[in-house]
């Protein structure tokens, strides 16, 4: 690739949410590069779903989150429980994300698109089947192949494996990745695994009640005392054979 080819850029500077008397987010400072998966992780209530839905512009915010090199209608957000049961198939829903794209009529390229999104994700079998009568993991590989179906320049997935068995989780992070590099996309997901944070993310970014605790690379984030500061949790941190970083939960600590 050329330089300069790559170089997208999302910043949030100094970005706060309130909600009512409550400070959700406080000053965060976080950057996230093109082309890089950036795994953000913290405890229940922290402020991650609120962090991407202040990113996704969803959210009311304090401070400025500024994308460079590309228009703001090119992000792709998977909420964390997106309710929809409509009577949609599976592959008209994957359609539905590439509505700007599309008039009355869908064009054969459209369908062979989507269709081959449901094919990456696993799930080509589903396409016909009507979205409320799925698993809830099914369910949420078809939202991820909407999003992805829709090519955005940012693309941030609210717990996009939490229904997902290991399988699924770990073929859906890989395209997510692949995709992430491929395409230069800015990509943010929310996830409590630490172990699928440590094996796919660039970087990580650990929120522990709405404050920044930690940014950096997986090595640097997770430590056994930043894991015990954050989660309240004892933790074994060592290498997986494979020479990936391995996260062994062992047991909660007692409160403070
Ligand atoms: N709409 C809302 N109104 C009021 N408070 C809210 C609202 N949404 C979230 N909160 C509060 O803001 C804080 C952050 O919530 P958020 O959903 O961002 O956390 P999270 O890190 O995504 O948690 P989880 O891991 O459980 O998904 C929590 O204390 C939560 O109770
Ligand atoms: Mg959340």
């Amino acid at each position: 690739m050329l330089d300069g080819a790559r170089g997208m850029r999302l910043s949030l500077q100094d970005v706060s949410v309130r909600y009512g008397a409550r400070l959700a987010l406080d000053g965060i400072r976080l950057e996230a590069r093109g082309g890089e998966v950036l795994a953000l992780i913290g405890p229940n209530g922290s402020g991650k779903s609120t962090l991407l839905r202040a990113v996704a512009g969803l959210q009311r915010h304090g401070g400025r989150v500024t994308m460079d090199g590309a228009t703001p209608d090119a992000t792709g957000f998977m909420p964390q429980d997106n309710g929809a049961r409509a009577a949609l198939t599976v592959l008209e829903t994957v359609l539905l994300g590439r509505r700007r794209a599309l008039g009355w009529r869908v064009p054969q390229a459209e369908l062979a698109r989507a269709s081959d999104m449901l094919r990456r994700l696993g799930i080509a079998a589903l396409a016909d089947r009507l979205l409320g009568e799925l698993s809830g993991g099914q369910r949420q590989m078809v939202f991820l192949a909407q999003v992805l179906a829709a090519e955005p320049a940012l693309l941030l997935l609210d717990e996009p494996t939490s229904a997902l068995d290991i399988r699924h989780a770990l073929s859906l992070l890989a395209l997510v990745r692949e995709l992430t590099r491929a395409r230069d996309l800015v990509t943010i997901i929310a996830i409590h695994d630490l172990n699928a944070a440590a094996r796919f993310a660039d970087r990580i970014a650990l929120l522990c009640e709405g404050r920044l605790l930690a940014d950096g690379a997986p090595r640097s984030v997770l430590t056994e005392a930043t894991i015990a500061r954050a989660y309240g949790v004892e933790a074994h941190v060592h290498a997986a054979p494979d020479g990936h970083l391995a996260i062994s939960p062992c047991r909660a600590l007692a409160a403070a």
